[in-house]
């Protein structure tokens, strides 16, 4: 293969180097490779028959790249999805509008489950593409060349071959500023681990492989990953599946603002977890409160940047009665806490600066955005995977106080609506004395029976009345409503606690002896008659309410 003769070529090129590296006054100087820190070295090492020896006290390379490369696998990346977003956001740092990611079988297999180290992942997207020195540096462990650069998405010159030796055991390059000119690269994990690889490749001109060259743009990139040995799944359908949901989140912004990302050619389409985008599906939360700004001194002195907060609260009456799967599906179940945004990419999820608010199970109603600027890292820590935040004690401090009593708020309009749900439902004792009406004889005196239909039915209310009754009564149209008056202390003190504790026993208890006095107040048809039960049901409000508050 092309690429295993460049990796000789380097290598031939660096023995040929050593007779004259070794006569520097007997000491070893070499290129340090991996790094691509260039940098002149004493050689640590001599050889000898037996094999190589260290010398006392002499200087070591910095980094020992036969073995970093293996260590470093264990980047900790969550999922390909994480690592494979360090190959969107360059690519979308590069200008790309259309970002394609491919999960294939590996070449050379056809069976239909991939073996473990046979799945190739590839990003090819249509950015400006790379010179040759970009190219070179591109995979050079911390080789960037916008290093501490804050003004996009990338700035540690890590995520490219970090994230491919952490899913893969060799990655190629190939990139293009005009079709006619693709130039590669690559680094393989076994190749440098047997100390065969001991340089970044020269970058070569080589045809793109026969897949891609019929969908490549004019300029552009392609990141080929092969033998992936750390996938979670070895059915390439199910990790490209497996992928789409994840990449949806993190890139929604980038995709509302028109980057076409798309796995195995099926577009990923943006997952609001805010729930307030309708042109997603999945619209239908309300924002809560206005956008908080913030707008903090940079850590390291450039400035200031900003920080946004925003709130959403979901539509309860709307949603609650879904299926527990169709929740968890829509990502309602669970999805309790924030969304970390750094320049326009979610970079975490989760209950970081919610204070000394635990998390309840209300807490999946309503969600919370946090968007900063990369300026801000070192406050938000951001490592170079990207895929976490840890805030520091000061922006905490900065923060939490908002947010916390943001999210108290939030977690007690949720409590209510749900409780408001729970009162207007159709309770136990509504629906049998709906059923059990027509049995009873006529509750006017006008009525015939047996009763023919329609029957009576029957609904309990809650309201803030102004009378001292507690509780009133109506009937229109054969529905006799019964309304709990929220102002009586029997609402606080007896049926609030009924409706919230579990006994509904003492819930269907209560309103049946009021749906009973209510319907023994239908017979009263005369004036004088309803005046003389008003003031009843007002003597009757003002005992209850004297004795109620009475305090022992
Ligand atoms: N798809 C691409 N298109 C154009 N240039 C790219 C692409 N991928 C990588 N590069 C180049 O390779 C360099 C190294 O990428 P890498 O992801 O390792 O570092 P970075 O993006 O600079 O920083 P970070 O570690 O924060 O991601 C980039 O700085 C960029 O110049
Ligand atoms: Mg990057």
């Amino acid at each position: 293969m092309r690429g295993a003769m460049l990796g000789r070529r380097t290598i031939r090129q660096h023995a040929l180097a050593r007779p004259a590296e070794l006569r520097t006054g007997g000491r070893c100087v070499i290129f340090l490779s991996g790094l691509g820190l260039a940098a002149l070295r004493r050689c640590p090492h001599h050889m000898t028959t037996r094999g190589t020896h260290r010398i006392m006290g002499a200087r070591r390379p910095l980094v020992a790249d036969h073995q970093f490369i293996l260590a470093t696998r264990d980047t900790g990346y969550r999922g390909v999805a994480n690592a494979v977003a360090e190959l969107i956001d360059n690519s979308i740092q590069a200008g790309a509008s259309d970002v394609r990611v491919f999960v294939r079988e590996g070449p050379g297999k056809n069976a239909r489950v991939a073996a473990e180290s046979d799945v190739a992942i590839a990003v090819l997207d249509n950015g400006e593409g790379m010179n040759r020195d970009t190219l070179w540096t591109a995979l050079q462990f911390g080789g960037t060349e916008r290093f501490g650069n804050r003004q996009g998405l990338g700035r540690f010159g890590m995520g490219l071959p970090n994230s491919s030796v952490s899913q893969s055991r060799r990655v190629e390059l190939y990139t293009w500023r005009n079709r006619g000119s693709v130039l590669f690269t690559y680094l393989d994990v076994d190749e440098v681990a047997r100390r065969e690889l001991r340089h970044v490749p020269r970058p070569v001109h080589r045809r793109l492989p026969a897949w891609a060259d019929s969908l490549a743009s004019e300029t552009g990139t392609l990141v080929l990953w092969s033998r992936c040995d750390r996938l979670a799944f070895r059915r390439t359908t199910t990790v490209a599946q497996r992928m789409r949901r994840p990449l949806g989140r993190m890139y929604r912004h980038l995709i509302w603002r028109g980057v076409r990302i798309s796995v195995n050619d099926e577009a990923v389409a943006p997952v609001d977890p805010l729930f307030c985008r309708p042109d997603t599906g999945e619209g239908g939360a309300v924002s809560f409160g206005s956008v908080l700004a913030y707008e903090v001194a940079s850590p390291a002195g450039r400035g200031t940047a900003k920080i946004s907060v925003r709130f959403t609260e979901l539509p309860v009456a709307l949603w609650q009665d879904l299926s527990v799967e169709e929740k968890r599906d829509r990502g309602i179940v669970g999805g309790a806490g924030a969304s970390f945004v750094r320049a326009g990419r979610e970079v975490d999820y989760g209950w970081q600066l919610m204070g000394s608010k635990r998390k309840e199970n209300y807490d999946d109603w309503w969600r919370c955005e946090v968007c900063f600027d990369p300026e801000l890292d070192e406050f938000f820590g951001v490592t170079h995977s990207k895929q976490g935040v840890a805030p520091t004690p000061q922006l905490q401090a900065m923060l939490s106080p908002d947010l916390e009593s943001a999210a108290r708020t939030l977690n007690s309009r949720v409590r209510a609506a749900f409780e408001s749900l729970k009162r207007s439902a159709p309770s136990r004792a509504t629906q049998v004395a709906t059923r059990q009406d027509v049995l009873l004889p006529p509750a006017r005196p006008q009525e015939c029976w047996p009763r023919s239909l329609p029957r009576r039915s029957y609904v309990i209310l809650t309201a803030k009345l102004r009378g001292r009754a507690f509780f009133d009564v109506a009937e229109v149209d054969g529905k006799l409503s019964v309304t709990i008056n929220m102002n009586h202390p029997f609402f606080e003190r007896i049926y609030s606690p009924a409706l919230e504790g579990h006994n509904e026993q003492v819930r269907y208890a209560l309103e049946c002896l009021i749906l009973a006095a209510a319907r023994a107040e239908l017979g009263a048809e005369r004036p004088a008659e309803q005046a003389c039960l008003e003031r009843h049901r007002s003597n009757w409000g003002d005992s209850l309410a004297a004795f109620l508050e009475r305090k022992m």
